[in-house]
C-alpha cells in the first residue's frame, strides 16, 4: 500500500465518526445527488438507468449512495479503504456486499462491472495513474467511469494568509497535482488536460464533463467547502464521465 493511501486511511479512519455525525443525515436524505450542494442526479443523469448493472462505488463512506442504487435494482458493490468509515456502511446497508480495499489495488476480475463511480471518493485520494487504470481493467468495454471530484478552481482561488476563498488566483497551475491539504488528507487535483490524458492513455473517452454550481437556494453542512456565494458564481466541483473503449 502507498504512503498517501496509508496516511488517508489514517484520516479517515479517526475522522469517520465526526463526518457521518456532520454529514451523514444530510448524505441520507438525498442520497442520489452529487457533490457538497447535492445537485440531483434526475436533474443531471450521470449515471442513468442502473437496473440490473453491476455497479461499483469507490470511495463509498457510509453507502448513501450504494443503498440508494441497489434500491433502484443495480447491483452494487460498495468499497472503502477506511474500516471506520465501513462500520457506519453496515449499520445502513445490511444486506449490501461492502469491501474493504484500497481504489489503487480493487480485488476484483478484469471485466466485472458497468459503472464504476464515486462522489468524492478515491478518485480523488488516489494516484490517478493507478487507480484509473484499476478502473479501466474491472469495467467491461462500453462501461462507465464517472466521479465527482473538486474543480481546481477552488484550490487557485483559495488565500492560505487569510483562511479564505476568493475570487483571485493565489497559486500557480504548476502546484496542481499532489496536493497535502489543511484539512489532513493528500489529495489529487488535477487540470483538465491532465484528467483527459490519463483517461485517455487508460482506454476512456470523455462523454462530459459537468461542471457544478450551487443552485439559488442550495445549502450545504460541508461548512468549510466552498461557501454558497463563491459556488453560485463558479463551479467548485466536476463530475467526469468516461466510457471504456
Ligand atoms: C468525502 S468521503 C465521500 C464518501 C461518500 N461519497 C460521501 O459523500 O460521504 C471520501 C471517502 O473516500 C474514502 N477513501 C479515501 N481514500 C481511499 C482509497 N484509497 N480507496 C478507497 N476509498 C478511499 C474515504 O475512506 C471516505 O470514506
Amino acid at each position: 500500500m502507498s504512503s498517501h493511501v496509508r496516511h488517508n486511511r489514517a484520516f479517515w479512519d479517526a475522522d469517520a465518526d465526526s463526518y457521518q455525525a456532520a454529514h451523514g443525515e444530510q448524505l441520507a436524505r438525498s442520497p442520489l445527488a452529487w457533490g457538497a450542494y447535492r445537485v440531483p442526479e434526475s436533474e443531471l443523469q450521470v449515471l442513468g438507468d442502473v437496473d440490473g448493472l453491476r455497479v461499483l462505488e469507490l470511495g463509498c463512506g457510509a453507502a448513501q449512495w450504494s443503498v440508494a442504487l441497489a434500491e433502484r435494482g443495480a447491483r452494487v458493490v460498495g468499497l472503502d479503504v477506511s474500516h471506520a468509515q465501513l462500520l457506519h456502511a453496515r449499520r445502513s446497508a445490511a444486506t449490501l456486499p461492502l469491501v474493504h480495499a484500497s481504489g489503487e489495488q480493487l480485488p476484483f476480475a478484469d471485466s466485472s462491472f458497468d459503472v464504476v463511480f464515486c462522489d468524492h471518493g478515491a478518485l480523488s485520494f488516489c494516484d490517478p495513474d493507478v487507480s484509473v487504470s484499476e478502473c479501466a481493467r474491472l469495467l467491461r468495454p462500453g462501461g462507465l467511469l464517472a466521479f465527482c471530484c473538486t474543480h481546481p478552481m477552488l484550490y487557485l482561488t483559495w488565500d492560505d494568509a487569510r483562511d479564505q476563498q476568493t475570487r483571485k488566483l493565489h497559486i500557480d497551475y504548476s502546484q496542481l497535482g499532489q496536493m497535502a491539504l489543511d484539512e489532513g488528507t493528500i489529495d489529487w487535483v488535477l487540470p483538465p488536460g491532465a484528467w483527459i490524458k490519463v483517461l485517455r492513455a487508460n482506454g476512456f473517452e470523455v462523454e462530459d464533463l459537468v461542471e457544478l454550481c450551487a443552485g439559488e437556494d442550495a445549502s450545504t453542512t460541508y461548512l468549510d467547502f466552498a461557501p454558497p456565494k463563491w459556488a453560485r458564481r463558479w463551479p467548485a466541483e466536476w463530475i467526469w464521465k468516461a466510457r471504456r473503449r
